[in-house]
């Protein structure tokens, strides 16, 4: 079957995608404005570089006019808290997806604890095991669309000390995405 994306559908072309680059994964990210903490997953996410250490993620808007307030909390105060999320996070990330008044917190809505670890940037979820400090480098439009592809550089790292091995291996155990659900529990092979 060959299938051409100039007559499929949004949703047609998103299930495409989505079930078949796979499985994504997420970064439930922290942002911040006028003290008012944003929590949201995203799932368009992928790392570019290691050297300079960047991160892309795609985020839409919430209507014609106004982006989704990660993207418009970006925008503004050039940080964001990237956590990692393992499967006991799965209620609260997909519960971080409703979407709220911008002056409404996701954290104090849905009561998810953060904790303020890094003074310079937004404050990681409770519990998660890895979290990336990042600051904003730059957006690169695509054309006709209203998703924004926002370029962010990884200044720091939190990794709990109980999942770093020898020589920096971190392990984790994060969620990943397939269409619109959820993967768990890889099974890991060593590489010969
Ligand atoms: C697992 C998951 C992944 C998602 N990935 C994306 C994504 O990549 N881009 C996007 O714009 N929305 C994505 N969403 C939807 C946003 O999380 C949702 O629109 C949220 O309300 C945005 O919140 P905000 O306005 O506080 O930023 C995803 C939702 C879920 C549950």
């Amino acid at each position: 079957m060959i299938l051409d994306f100039s007559k499929l559908s949004d949703l047609e072309k998103y299930k495409m995608m989505s079930n078949t680059i796979s499985p994504r994964p997420i970064a439930w990210i922290v942002t911040e404005d006028d003290g008012v903490v944003n929590v949201a997953p995203f799932s368009y996410f992928t790392p570019l570089s290691s050297n300079p250490p960047t991160l892309v993620v795609s985020i839409g808007h919430k209507d014609e006019n106004t982006p989704k307030d990660t993207l418009a909390n970006i925008l503004k105060h050039k940080k964001a808290t990237i956590c990692m999320a393992e499967k006991e996070f799965t209620n609260d990330m997909s519960n971080t997806a409703t979407d709220l008044p911008k002056e409404v917190s996701e954290a104090k809505k849905f009561n998810i604890k953060t904790s303020l670890i890094n003074k310079n940037y937004p404050p990681i979820i409770d519990g998660v095991k890895v979290a990336f400090f990042c600051d904003f480098y730059d957006t690169f439009p695509i054309e006709k669309s209203k998703t924004i592809p926002v370029f962010l550089t990884i200044k720091e790292m939190y990794a709990n000390d109980e999942r770093v091995e020898e020589n920096l291996h971190v392990k984790t155990k994060n969620i990943g995405r397939i269409g619109r659900n959820y993967i768990y529990d890889y099974k890991f092979e060593e590489q010969k």
